[in-house]
């Protein structure tokens, strides 16, 4: 039986256990998925241990990414040497333990679902580490991104990296007014929208062209997203971020393609 899990703290209510058991029912991979909460301190001797105790995969969590992609034995993919974060692990079956950030490779999937990338325009708002995912995942993949934050140095700092991969800008929430009509991309990578009702784009902007994605999740229908639909625009939700980080994790580890459906099915059950 293959053995993965995740760790992260808090870690207790975390959706990946029962999305990655209905892959394993779906496809007949015989493996487990357990939580491990995990203190700041402890993040090196947790990979070290999990690879003596012969651990398969693991998905690491807030708040160890940065630092799990920072650790000398692991073994870094190129996106997860980008963004600077690693939220899967692979054991593998030799020593070297393999870094991936499926948070970029699931983000840009979740927005495939409804619309090409490269050449696109994108407005997305936030700098922060689900935004770096989305950011690089999607200069990578040949789009122009305008990232927008309420800290501008963070936008710009941000750009620069990007930069280096694809096309970026850098800017202060003020630059959505002008940016998001003319975009085909909007996306939401800040937080807000979680705790209240209330959008980081402004409503007026959205247009109907517009393909609209919320990394945020909880709720899963957003003011944004409702402002999008109301627009006419295509919407794609948080949870399928989700989904496809996951089903990008199942199939590193297991060299099979996932059940999406299954694991979309799994996952808003839960939601
Ligand atoms: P995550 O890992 O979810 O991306 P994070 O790294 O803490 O979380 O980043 C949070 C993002 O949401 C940041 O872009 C933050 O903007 P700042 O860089 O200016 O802090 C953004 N954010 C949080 N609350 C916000 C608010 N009320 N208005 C605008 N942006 C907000």
């Amino acid at each position: 039986m293959k053995l993965y899990g995740i760790i992260g703290n808090p870690v207790e209510h975390s959706l990946s256990p029962p999305m990655h058991a209905a892959a394993y029912e779906a496809t007949g991979v015989d493996a487990t998925y357990s939580k491990y909460r995990v203190e700041e301190g402890d993040v090196a001797d947790a990979v070290r241990g999990a690879s003596a105790l012969g651990i398969d995969g693991l998905n690491v969590t807030v708040p160890h990414k940065q630092a799990v992609a920072a650790l000398d034995d692991v073994v870094l993919d190129g996106t997860a040497e980008r963004v600077g974060a690693v939220n899967t692990l692979d054991f593998g079956e030799s020593d070297e333990v393999r870094g991936y950030n499926t948070d970029a490779s699931g983000a840009l999937r979740a927005l495939e679902r409804e619309t090409t990338v490269e050449g696109k325009r994108v407005a997305l708002v936030g700098a922060g580490g689900a935004a770096r995912a989305v950011a690089f995942a999607l200069a990578e993949e040949g789009a122009t991104v305008a990232i927008a934050n309420r800290t501008e140095s963070k936008a710009e700092a941000l750009a620069d990296e990007v930069n280096e991969v694809g096309a970026a800008g850098g800017y202060g929430l003020d630059v959505l007014e002008k940016v998001v009509p003319d975009a085909d991309i909007v996306v939401n990578a800040t937080t807000v929208g979680m705790e209240e009702d209330v959008s980081p784009v402004p409503a007026d902007t959205l247009r109907e062209h517009h393909v609209v994605f919320d990394a945020v999740y909880t709720p899963l229908e957003t003011r944004l997203l409702r402002d999008a639909a109301e627009a006419g625009a295509t919407t794609v939700d948080g949870a399928w971020m989700l989904v496809y980080q996951g089903a990008e994790a199942f199939e590193i580890w297991t060299g099979q393609d996932a059940p999406v459906e299954e694991m979309n099915e799994a996952l808003r059950a839960e939601l």
